[in-house]
């Protein structure tokens, strides 16, 4: 990933595979040998003894140097649900130095956010992209295949765009076993959109696999840009899609 060391990745929705790909890129560099930590800043919609995305991620990629800085029980973006528990929002500026911190001691952070961009973390409407302004780190959007994402995707770009933000590129969260017309379209415009081929695609079931078999799926699923061998061209010519003009 060249000298990257903090990846935010974020989603155009909440469910669309961000833990999934979290855990891929994990796995990738923990595969090649590089010290790895992954942070969740705030999770949300789960009680104190329930696993939550990180145990997702420890699950499937085998990386165990993992921070959740704040849990808040009810389904709710950050700030809602910490209101309702009547307890204080993560902070962001706070979050921000300990990544830092562990940006000196790891060859790459990955940060998962909680549902998409401008999702609200406290009630000064902080969000992840003011974290990733601060942290100046790229962004990595995972966007659905099917009917809808088009507009996501676009809207998540533009908002990254208007505050500065670098895009590590689009990653489909998951592809299923039997694209339709829209799925197969969307590839070349989702690759339109972001001006750039896609960043990787990971399959349908990935999150249920077995860790080798993840592991696999993710050199598979992720490009060269997160350490992985997906093709985009080739994964164009499998579905026979125009290629990227
Ligand atoms: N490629 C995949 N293979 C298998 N299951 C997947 C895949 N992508 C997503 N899922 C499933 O879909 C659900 C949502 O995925 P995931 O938890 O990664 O989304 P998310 O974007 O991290 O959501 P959140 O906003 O809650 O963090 C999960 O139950 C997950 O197991
Ligand atoms: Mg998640």
């Amino acid at each position: 990933m060249g000298r990257v060391s903090i990846l935010v990745v974020t989603g155009t929705d909440t469910g669309v595979g961000k833990t999934v790909v979290t855990a891929a890129v994990a796995a990738l560099a923990r595969e090649r040998g590089s010290s790895v930590a992954v942070v969740k800043p705030a999770q949300t919609g789960v009680g104190e003894n329930e696993p939550g995305d990180l145990d997702d991620v420890i699950r499937l990629s085998g990386v165990t140097t993992t921070f959740e800085f704040a849990r808040f029980p009810d389904p709710l973006a950050p700030a809602a649900a910490a209101r309702v528990a009547g307890v204080p929002p993560v902070s962001l500026s706070e979050a921000a130095e300990r990544i830092e911190e562990l940006a000196g001691s790891h060859r790459l952070v990955v940060v998962e956010g909680a549902g998409g961009l401008l999702v609200r973390f406290d009630e000064e409407g902080a969000t992840l992209a003011d974290l990733a302004r601060t942290l100046r780190a790229p962004v990595l959007v995972v966007a659905r295949a099917a009917l809808g994402t088009l507009n996501h995707t676009a809207l998540t770009l533009e908002a990254m765009a208007g505050r500065g933000l670098d895009l590590a590129g689009v990653v489909i969260g998951s592809w299923p076993a039997e694209p339709g017309l829209a799925e197969r379209c969307n590839v070349a415009d989702l690759e339109m959109l972001s001006a750039r081929p896609l960043a990787g695609v990971l399959p349908e079931g990935a999150g249920a696999l077995d860790r080798e078999a993840f592991a696999g799926v993710a050199r598979a699923g992720l490009g060269p840009v997160l350490g992985g061998g997906f093709n985009p061209a080739a994964f164009r010519t499998t579905f026979r899609l125009a290629p990227l003009s």
